[in-house]
């Protein structure tokens, strides 16, 4: 496989059912909705009981993107902390994550910078990032305000959006907006570093930006 393709997502000549295949992960504390977010996403459904994600989980989706079909391989992580080690061993090669915490819970909120930090550490330096406050139906026991948390993802350098997988705000949206600047940041890498893409596609993913959704409930 060229190493652009490595870096950059595969091009698995055996499957031709896809262009690219993006390797995306969900994480955050335990609780915060990110199976729900998924399997909302995934499945269309979405359950109001809560059964703690052990160890990882992944589910696959192909979505067409400027007339390339890219097929995700989301990965679910556990939130709980007894399953960190597992979990950061999934960091490398993704090329995307959604870092999610929950609008009503503060400690999720707050935790933002250690999962940010963790990104930085176990993941390489061009994966995107975007920082997702979920469970916005909730708008009565929220206590992390809107600017709050986009205030965070812009110290962090991540875009945010609030979303709720129960409610099904801006589930899809975060995941395309991901892809989208995924390829945006593939596309200026085959611009500057020429050697590195070998194999890959030469010509811009995302000529125009794509229009940005509603990011807040
Ligand atoms: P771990 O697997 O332990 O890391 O948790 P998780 O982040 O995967 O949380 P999960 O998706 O299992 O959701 C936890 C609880 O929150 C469940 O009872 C969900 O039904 C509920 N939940 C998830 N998303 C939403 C949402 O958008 N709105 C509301 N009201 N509840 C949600
Ligand atoms: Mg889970």
């Amino acid at each position: 496989m060229a190493k652009a393709d490595q870096r950059f997502g595969q091009r698995d000549g055996s499957d031709q059912n896809f262009d690219y295949m993006f390797k995306l992960l969900i994480i955050g504390n335990s609780s915060v909705g990110k199976t729900s977010f998924l399997f909302r996403y995934a499945d269309d459904s979405f359950s109001s009981s809560f059964v703690s994600t052990v160890g990882i989980d992944f589910k696959v989706k192909t979505v067409y993107r400027n007339d390339k079909r890219v097929k995700l391989q989301i990965w679910d992580t556990a939130g709980q902390e007894r399953y960190r080690t597992i979990t950061t061993a999934y960091y490398r090669g993704a090329m995307g994550f959604i870092l999610m915490y929950d609008i009503t819970n503060e400690e999720s909120y707050n935790a933002v910078q250690d999962w940010a930090t963790q990104i930085k550490t176990y993941s390489w330096d061009n994966a995107q990032v975007i920082l997702v406050g979920n469970k916005c139906d909730m708008d009565e026991e929220r206590v992390v305000p809107f600017e709050k948390g986009k205030h965070l993802a812009d110290q962090l350098g991540f875009e945010y959006y609030e979303a709720s997988a129960k409610e099904n705000i801006n589930v899809r949206q975060v995941f395309e907006r991901l892809v989208d600047i995924i390829c945006v940041k593939m596309s200026e890498r085959v611009d500057v570093e020429p050697p590195m893409v070998t194999g890959a596609k030469t010509t811009r993913l995302t000529d125009k930006p794509p229009q940005l959704p509603q990011n807040c409930c």
